[in-house]
């Protein structure tokens, strides 16, 4: 399976802090915000990884990230994203460098606590399909949104004003090589982007959508609440680990 991480955007809710670079560069505690999407797709053992970004400080990637030593890979790839089509158009970008493989998609905004690697395995030995993983959170209506009944999900609402469930469907989404003929038949949002929640409900229409509930900490980073909020959970994960570490 290769990895993908979507850090282009122009990150407009977090300005001023966007406005001379990409909020994926911005720090969340130790670290630039984009390396925790890479160590998490690393850590669940995908190795061929492309990085999608755009806007005037994609060069910057390139000196941040080099090819990919730091986080043990071999080599990273690198696309341009052309002005602002949203997270599916982003996508699309990366027909070539899948190449006909199983694909991992990360938000360059999702830090999680815990690991994905038990739903990367379950998605290699799915047949066809995609795969989400959801997330019980308080505030449902920042999110895409399942309606889940028993092991299947009936259907995902983006932004709901009333959310049908708690379950958010975080930015960590596996597909299949069909997912660029899904992504074609798109037409843009009332925003005017393509939506990765059309994306997914094509799946779902399909029957084809399976999903994993992810344990640990999950959130996102592109408001400033929320950014706050990620610098704290790493911070204190980070501590809580060194606890653990003296005593034994
Ligand atoms: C995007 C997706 C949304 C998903 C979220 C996860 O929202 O559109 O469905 O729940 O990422 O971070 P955005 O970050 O564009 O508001």
């Amino acid at each position: 399976m290769k990895g993908v991480v979507l850090a282009g955007g122009t990150g407009s809710r977090l300005f001023p802090l966007t406005k001379i670079t990409n909020k994926h560069l911005l720090p969340i505690y130790a670290k630039p915000m984009v390396f925790y999407p890479i160590e998490t797709l690393v850590e669940a053992g995908v190795e061929e990884i492309m990085i999608v970004t755009g806007g005037r400080n994609s060069g910057d990637f390139l000196r941040l990230l080099a090819n990919g030593k730091q986080f043990g890979l071999k080599h990273l790839d690198y696309t341009y994203q052309e002005g602002e089509g949203g997270i599916a158009d982003a996508l699309s970008l990366t027909e070539h460098f899948a190449d006909g493989d199983k694909i991992c998609v990360i938000l360059g905004d999702n830090l999680i606590e815990g690991s994905i690697r038990d739903a990367v395995e379950a998605f290699r030995k799915q047949e066809r399909g995609a795969r989400i993983l959801l997330k019980e959170v308080e505030d449902a209506e920042r999110f895409g949104v399942a309606e889940v009944q028993g092991d299947r999900i009936l259907g995902i609402e983006e932004k709901p004003k009333n959310p049908k469930s708690n379950y958010a469907v975080t930015g960590i989404y596996m597909y299949d090589a069909t997912v660029y003929d899904k992504v074609r038949q798109l037409v843009p949002s009332r925003r005017g982007e393509l939506e990765i929640t059309d994306v997914n409900n094509a799946y779902i229409q399909e029957g084809t959508m399976s999903f994993s509930y992810l344990d640990g900490w999950w959130t996102d980073a592109g408001t400033f609440e929320s950014l706050l909020r990620a610098a704290n959970l790493v911070a204190q994960t980070k501590k809580h680990t060194e606890t653990l570490e003296s005593v034994a």
